[in-house]
């Protein structure tokens, strides 16, 4: 019997399935920008964001560390659509002409409200269910310089009452629907199929036989 069951593929992307989230940062006059963004992944209360380097994101989180994430879901894809070919930066980078435009309000291009912040600059995402306020404490080049790593510390997080478990104090993950990010498609998370038993929110232990 063969082990060989793959296939050698050339995908034009290696977005495999991540949270989409909406950035927003603060511009040089005080007025925030936002963008979508999916490169995501966090530890204890560090996240890391890959942010392309040419954006307005990227220049404004090295001058102002202040920063919201918002995380969407399902029903807010039109606004990431929305918001895919527009930049906060002007003039817009020779490498983004093709495919974006300038644009100063983006919340209100992507049909979105702007909700004050407690502890930071930017305002949040208020359609956005679950929000995270945060501040950059470092940032490093990527190899090839076209991106940075970003870690950022999260200082306060909201929730929509509605994706709590019945305690208050956690996200329950069977209500919680972020929009997941693959290949350049958006898909609600699907069906729970296990979970840990470091789980807070969990009835009984994962059952393994
Ligand atoms: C669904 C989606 C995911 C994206 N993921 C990222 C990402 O992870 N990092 C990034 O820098 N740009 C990402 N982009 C592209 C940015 O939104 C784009 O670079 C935009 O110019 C940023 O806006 P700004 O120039 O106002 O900062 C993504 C765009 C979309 C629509």
């Amino acid at each position: 019997m063969t082990s060989e069951r793959h296939v050698v593929v050339e995908p034009s992307v290696l977005y495999v399935g991540t949270p989409a989230y909406l950035i927003a940062t603060g511009n040089p006059d005080g007025t925030p920008n936002l963008a979508p963004a999916s490169s995501y992944w966090a530890l204890g209360r560090m996240l890391v964001l890959g942010i392309e380097v040419d954006g307005q994101t990227a220049a404004n989180l090295r001058e102002r560390p202040d920063i919201t994430v918002n995380f969407p879901s399902g029903d807010l894809w039109r606004s990431l659509v929305r918001l895919s070919s527009l930049t906060g930066r002007d003039p817009v980078p020779e490498g983004k002409r093709r495919r974006y435009r300038f644009e100063r309000d983006k919340f209100a291009a992507a049909g979105l409200t702007p909700q004050p912040s407690e502890l930071v600059v930017p305002p949040r995402v208020l359609e956005c269910r679950l929000q995270f306020e945060a501040r950059v404490r470092r940032t490093t080049p990527g190899l090839d310089g076209s991106y940075l790593m970003v870690e950022a510390e999260v200082l306060r997080v909201h929730a929509d009452p509605a994706i709590l478990d019945p305690t208050g104090e956690h996200i329950d993950p069977t209500l919680w629907n972020p929009i997941v990010y693959a290949f350049r498609h958006f898909f609600e998370r699907g069906a729970e199929v296990g979970w840990l038993a470091s789980s807070p929110t969990a009835r009984h232990p994962p059952v393994l036989d």
